[in-house]
């Protein structure tokens, strides 16, 4: 039997981190193995490009190329081998990032990340994807409040919006797939529904 594959999305600040680790504690009291992972990163080699990416400067196509250089490796050496053998994988992050950052936010083509995404991983998508939906300068706020920003989250409000409508438009062409959650309720009520989705669409 193959694992399934689950990824936390949505811009800086608007609440991912909050629920991901409370996300993989639920599943595991069900009896469920997941692995938790991030990107960019989740394998030795794809930190260290998330230490360049995130700090370094570089021209668009570059970023692009080392987003995929790093999803490439973590999916050769964890995600694909883990749901191989049957565990599941949470992923903070993963393919819709690219297209709201680099896509929607940059202004990268959508059919060069298309193609790359192609190569990168074929037909492998996530079964689930959580879309924390939050307005851009609450974000920022929750942001500064939380932590120093890196090479993202220093850019401006309009960047954000931008990411938040290449995200919504993802959702939006997949609603089966994404669940859109509101970022400005109360962690709460967030955990009320993400609790509800997964006795609802694995029935355990
Ligand atoms: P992300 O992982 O999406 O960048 P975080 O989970 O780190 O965002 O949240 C950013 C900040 O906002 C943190 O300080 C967190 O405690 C706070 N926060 C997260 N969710 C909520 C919420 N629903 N209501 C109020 N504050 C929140
Ligand atoms: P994240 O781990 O959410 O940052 P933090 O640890 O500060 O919460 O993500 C790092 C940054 O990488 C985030 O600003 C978005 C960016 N990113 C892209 O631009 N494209 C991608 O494909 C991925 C996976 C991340």
């Amino acid at each position: 039997m193959s694992g399934r594959f689950v990824t936390f999305e949505g811009i800086d600040g608007a609440g991912k981190s909050t629920h991901l680790d409370w996300y993989v504690e639920r599943l595991r009291s069900r009896g469920v193995d997941v692995v938790q992972t991030r990107e960019p990163g989740g394998s030795p080699l794809a930190e260290s490009l998330r230490e360049l990416l995130l700090h370094r400067e570089m021209s668009i196509d570059t970023e692009l190329l080392l987003m995929f250089a790093a999803r490439r490796d973590h999916l050769e050496r964890l995600i694909r081998p883990a749901l191989a053998a049957g565990q599941w994988v949470v992923c903070d992050r993963f393919i819709d990032s690219t297209y709201a950052y680099q896509g929607a936010g940059r202004g990268a083509a959508i059919q060069r990340i298309a193609w790359l995404e192609q190569w990168a991983h074929g037909d492998l998508q996530p079964a689930r994807t959580y879309l924390f939906d939050l307005e851009p300068a609450l974000a920022a706020r929750r942001r500064a409040a939380a932590r120093a920003p890196d090479r993202f989250e220093t850019e401006d409000i309009a960047f954000f919006e931008r990411v938040r409508a290449g995200y919504r438009a993802r959702a939006d062409a997949d609603p089966s797939r994404f669940v859109v959650l509101d970022g400005g309720r109360a962690i709460s009520e967030i955990r009320v529904i993400l609790e509800q989705d997964i006795a609802t669409i694995w029935n355990i």
